[in-house]
C-alpha cells in the first residue's frame, strides 16, 4: 500500500482526527553476530526494503487507539499515563506501550496525550526480521511527533535506540539494542556494524556483485509468544557466566572488582586477548556441562537467589547447563563478526560467506537456536550454489539468509522453493523468499 491509501485507510477510521503523519520503519536481516549484542558485543545487521508504515495523529486526551491494516492484530485502545500496564503476553499494544513508557520516562513527560495510530506492514512477522522492534520505533517516533520534539534534535538517532531497546524489555523479552540501532541509524546501500562498548555503529559498503536471500523457514518464532523463554534463557545463562567470572575475579584479584557483560572481557578495563579469554574460559568452565549444584558451589550464593534470577529462567537439562558451549559460541561469534567487516570493506565474498556457515554451524551446536528445518533450509542453500547461508535473528524459527553471487539468484530462488518448500514442507501456497534491498533507517514522510 502507498503512503497516500494509508493515510486515506487512517481518515476512514478516525474521520474526526485531521490529516495523519507518517512514518516509515525498516525491518532487518542480521547478517553476522548472533546473541551478541546483550552481550555487549558487535554485530553486523542491514536494514530492508520491508518495513511497517504508520499514520498517525495526536490528540488532547489520554486516549490511544490502534489499528492494524492485517486483521491477524485487533483493534485496541488504552489510556496512556503514568505506569501503563502490561497487556496480555503477545498482545500486541504492548509494543505501543513499550514505546510511550519508554518515551514518558526519557522526557519526564507529566501531561499524557494520546494518539490515533494506523499500521501497515509488508514486513513478515515471526520471521525473525525484527517486526516487533521495528513496531515499538514506530510508535516512538510518532509519539516523539505528538509530544513535538524533533528526532536529532531533541534526541539523537542513537540515544533513542537506546532508550527503545530497554523501554521493550516491557513487552517480557530482555533483548540487546541491535534491532533499534540499525533499524533507526542504516543507510542505504550499507550493512551497519555496531559496537556496544562504547555505543557507536560504522556503515559498511554492501557487494555489488551479490544479494541476500530472505527465506522464512516457516516454522513460527514469536519473541512475544512461543519463543520468548526460549530467547530469555539466552541473556539468563550469559549473565550467569559474568556472575561466575566476577566470582572468580574476586577470588584472584582478591578485591571488589567486576565486569557488566561478557564483552567487558575484550572491551572493558581489562583489555584481555584471544589467548587470555580463552584460558580464563578453559579455567571455569573446564567442563560441557555443570550441574545445579556446582553452580551453587561455585558461586557460594544463596540457592534461592541463583534460581531467581538464573536458574528459573533457563531450562536445565539432566547433565546439567551447557555453559561452556554458549560462551564458545559469544567467543567465536565475536571474533567472526571482526573478520566479517574486514572480509566486506575487502569485497572478500568466499570469506563471508565461509563465515555465514561458521556462524550457523555455531548458533546450532554452540548456542542451541536453530531448528532442523532452518539447519536443512541453510544447506539446501548452499547447495543451490549461495556462498553462505545462516539463520537470522533470534533463531527458534523464522528467516535463514543467503549470500546469493550475481548471476545465480534465478538458479537459487528455483532450487528453495522446489527443495525446501515443496519438497520438505509439502507446502503449496506462494514460497516466503524475497532478496533483501538495504534501506536507509526509519524516517517521516511528507
Ligand atoms: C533478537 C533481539 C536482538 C538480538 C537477536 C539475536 O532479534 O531483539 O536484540 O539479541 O535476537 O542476535
Amino acid at each position: 500500500m502507498d503512503p497516500r491509501s494509508i493515510a486515506s485507510h487512517f481518515q476512514k477510521h478516525f474521520p474526526e482526527s485531521g490529516a495523519p503523519f507518517l512514518c516509515r520503519v525498516p525491518g532487518r536481516i542480521n547478517l553476522l553476530g548472533e546473541h551478541l549484542d546483550y552481550n555487549g558485543l558487535p554485530v553486523l545487521p542491514m536494514a530492508i526494503d520491508r518495513a511497517i508504515t504508520i499514520a498517525f495523529a495526536g490528540r488532547p486526551t489520554p486516549e490511544v487507539r490502534l489499528i492494524n491494516t492485517d486483521d491477524r492484530f485487533p483493534e485496541m485502545a488504552f489510556t496512556n499515563g503514568g505506569a501503563l500496564e502490561p497487556s496480555p503476553a503477545g498482545a500486541w499494544e504492548n509494543y505501543c506501550k513499550a514505546a510511550l513508557e519508554g518515551m514518558n520516562k526519557r522526557f519526564d513527560v507529566k501531561k499524557f496525550p494520546g494518539m490515533d495510530v494506523l499500521v501497515y506492514s509488508d514486513l513478515p512477522s515471526s520471521a525473525g526480521l525484527s517486526s516487533s522492534s521495528a513496531l515499538v520505533v514506530a510508535f516512538a517516533l510518532a509519539y516523539l511527533a505528538v509530544l513535538d520534539y524533533t528526532l536529532g534534535q531533541d534526541i539523537s538517532r542513537l540515544e533513542l535506540a537506546g532508550v527503545l531497546a530497554n523501554a521493550e524489555h516491557f513487552v517480557g523479552t530482555v533483548g540487546g539494542g541491535m534491532d533499534q540501532t540499525v533499524i533507526l541509524n542504516a543507510e542505504a546501500g550499507h550493512a551497519t556494524k555496531i559496537n556496544f562498548i562504547p555505543f557507536q555503529f560504522e556503515h559498511i559498503p554492501l557487494p555489488e556483485k551479490a544479494s541476500f536471500i530472505v527465506c522464512d523457514s516457516m516454522v513460527e518464532s514469536s519473541k512475544a509468544g512461543n519463543a520468548l523463554l526460549k530467547y530469555n534463557a539466552g541473556p539468563a545463562i550469559c549473565s550467569l557466566i559474568t556472575n561466575m567470572l566476577n566470582t572468580h575475579f574476586i577470588r584472584a584479584f582478591d578485591e571488589d572488582f567486576s565486569i557488566d557483560c561478557i564483552g567487558d572481557l575484550w572491551l572493558g578495563p581489562l583489555c584481555f586477548n584471544r589467548a587470555e579469554v580463552e584460558k580464563l574460559f578453559a579455567e571455569i568452565l573446564p567442563n560441557s556441562h555443570m550441574t545445579v549444584a556446582e553452580i551453587f558451589i561455585y558461586l557460594r550464593m544463596d540457592p534461592a537467589i541463583v534460581r531467581e534470577y538464573w536458574l528459573d529462567h533457563i531450562p536445565v537439562e539432566p547433565e546439567g547447563l551447557p555453559l561452556q558451549s554458549r560462551a564458545r559460541h559469544v567467543f567465536s561469534e565475536y571474533y567472526r563478526v571482526e573478520e566479517a567487516r574486514d572480509a566486506l570493506i575487502g569485497g572478500d565474498l568466499n570469506t563471508f560467506g565461509r563465515l555465514m556457515n561458521d556462524s550457523h554451524a555455531s548458533c546450532a551446536t554452540d548456542y542451541g537456536i536453530s531448528t532442523p528445518e532452518m539447519d536443512d533450509l541453510a544447506q539446501i542453500l548452499r547447495a543451490a550454489g549461495c556462498l553462505g547461508a545462516r539463520l537470522t535473528g533470534a533463531g527458534f524459527g523464522g528467516a535463514v539468509i543467503g549470500l546469493v553471487p550475481a548471476g545465480r539468484e534465478v538458479q537459487v530462488e528455483k532450487a528453495v522453493r522446489k527443495k525446501y518448500y515443496v519438497d520438505r514442507l509439502g507446502y503449496s501456497g506462494e514460497a516466503p523468499v524475497f532478496f533483501a534491498r538495504s534501506s536507509g533507517g526509519a524516517c517521516y514522510l511528507s
